[in-house]
């Protein structure tokens, strides 16, 4: 039995910053941000956009009462959630309207937590067929002003749903695991802001890309020139790039162009976001599907998955028939284009803004997301969301 994407979609924030702007007040050349990192743009979180209302964001747009009756597994995987007890899963589930009879959970392991999220909801579904399952990945990626993590900062959700005979893509059951208690990147429980040892981070990415695809190719025979394209974490577009550069290093005959104007596709989009950790992946997935008209139903798509701490996962897909059929181009440009450029002292004033933490009222305005489910206020300790 096929099990994979049948539905898909990614919440932005109205808010973000150029590249270029935020180069010029940091003094720096813009190239090194644009070609550099390969990053134009970055999303920005207002106060009144959390993990939880962009979750409830990405999703809303494409939930059908009939998947809400048939949903009985919720995950937000983020590494940024709201409440160190309460699954933010919760939250949503009441948001949308999905029916009680439900598992509602949250899971962590850096931007890893979403491919854990995806494989456990494929499993899931593998013993319930007529069941569907929503997956979550949901985050607000914060390293600080003047850092140098800043320039790889981002916020958004991406939401997955889950089903047997999808229509997008299946889930292949080759995926091969790695695990290193390395400190490249963490957040301890006081602090808003990640640390991080950026270029040693970047070395474990690649350590941990040449184990998981060494084994992979062994588990499920898989040559390169089977895939039609690659996906990759993109905590900042270039280090995919490289991730790309070093799988194919002894390609010789293989198509090199073809991956290379894919990769190009894959990373539209998360030019234009940033880091959103758990969902950069699928964000990547998806720019792949709205933006590389090559691909055919059929296609193999291998996918690198690499969450910090660190932990990491390489797996495959492939398109289903009539795929394009399912697509959301239009729509998600759109997005891009409605969004609010912010200037970057108008940036830097949100970024300090933040919530109170003494359990009185708080109410917070809108950010030109009236719409959308954001978050009206905080009382006595709680977060209260709403349109
Ligand atoms: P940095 O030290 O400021 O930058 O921080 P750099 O000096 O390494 O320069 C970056 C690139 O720009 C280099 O390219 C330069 O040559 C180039 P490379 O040599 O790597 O190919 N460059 C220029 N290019 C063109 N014109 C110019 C120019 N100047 C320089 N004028 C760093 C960069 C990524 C380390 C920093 O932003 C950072 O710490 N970011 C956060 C950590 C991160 O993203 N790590 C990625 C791997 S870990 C991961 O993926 C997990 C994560 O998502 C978290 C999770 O799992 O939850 C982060």
């Amino acid at each position: 039995m096929k099990i994979g994407i049948d539905k898909y979609n990614f919440y932005i924030p109205k808010q973000y910053i150029e590249m270029r702007d935020l180069a010029e007040a940091r003094q720096t050349d813009p190239n090194k941000y644009l070609l550099g990192l390969g990053q134009d743009q970055q999303a920005f979180a207002p106060l009144s956009q959390d993990t939880v209302s962009m979750a409830a964001n990405a999703a809303a747009a494409i939930l059908t009462d009939q998947d809400k009756e048939a949903i009985d597994l919720v995950i937000l995987a983020t590494e940024s959630g709201i409440d160190q007890s309460k699954a933010g899963a919760i939250y949503i589930h009441h948001l949308l309207g999905i029916n009680p009879k439900a598992r509602c959970i949250e899971v962590k392991e850096a931007c890893y937590g979403g491919t854990f999220a995806l494989q456990t909801a494929v499993n899931h579904i593998a013993k319930r067929p007529q069941a569907k399952a929503l997956v979550l990945t949901s985050d607000i990626a914060r390293y600080g002003l003047n850092t140098a993590g800043e320039a790889t900062q981002g916020a958004g959700a991406v939401a997955l749903l889950i089903t047997a005979n999808p229509r997008i893509l299946s889930v292949n059951d080759d995926a091969t695991y790695y695990t290193i208690d390395v400190m490249d990147f963490w957040r301890p429980n006081y602090s808003r802001l990640a640390h991080v040892d950026g270029h040693y981070s970047n070395d474990q990415y690649l350590n941990a890309l040449d184990q998981v695809w060494a084994d992979h190719q062994a588990l499920s025979g898989h040559q390169l020139d089977d895939f039609a394209a690659f996906c990759f974490h993109l905590p900042y577009t270039k280090l995919g790039l490289k991730g790309l550069k070093h799988l194919t290093q002894k390609a010789k005959d293989e198509p090199l162009e073809e991956w290379e104007e894919s990769f190009e596709a894959s990373r539209a989009y998360n030019r234009r976001v940033g880091n959103i950790y758990t969902g950069s992946l699928y964000l990547s997935l998806i720019s792949l599907l709205e933006n590389d008209t090559s691909l055919q139903a059929g296609d193999l798509i291998g996918l690198y998955s690499y969450g910090s701490g660190a932990m990491a996962e390489f797996f495959s897909m492939n398109l289903e028939a009539n795929y394009q059929d399912y697509l959301e181009g239009d729509k998600h440009r759109r997005q891009f284009a409605e969004r609010q450029k912010l200037s970057i002292p108008e940036y830097e004033a949100l970024f300090q803004e933040d919530l109170l933490s003494d359990g009185s009222q708080q109410s917070i305005p809108a950010h030109g997301d009236q719409d959308d489910y954001r978050l009206l206020g905080l009382k006595d300790h709680k977060r209260i969301y709403g349109k």
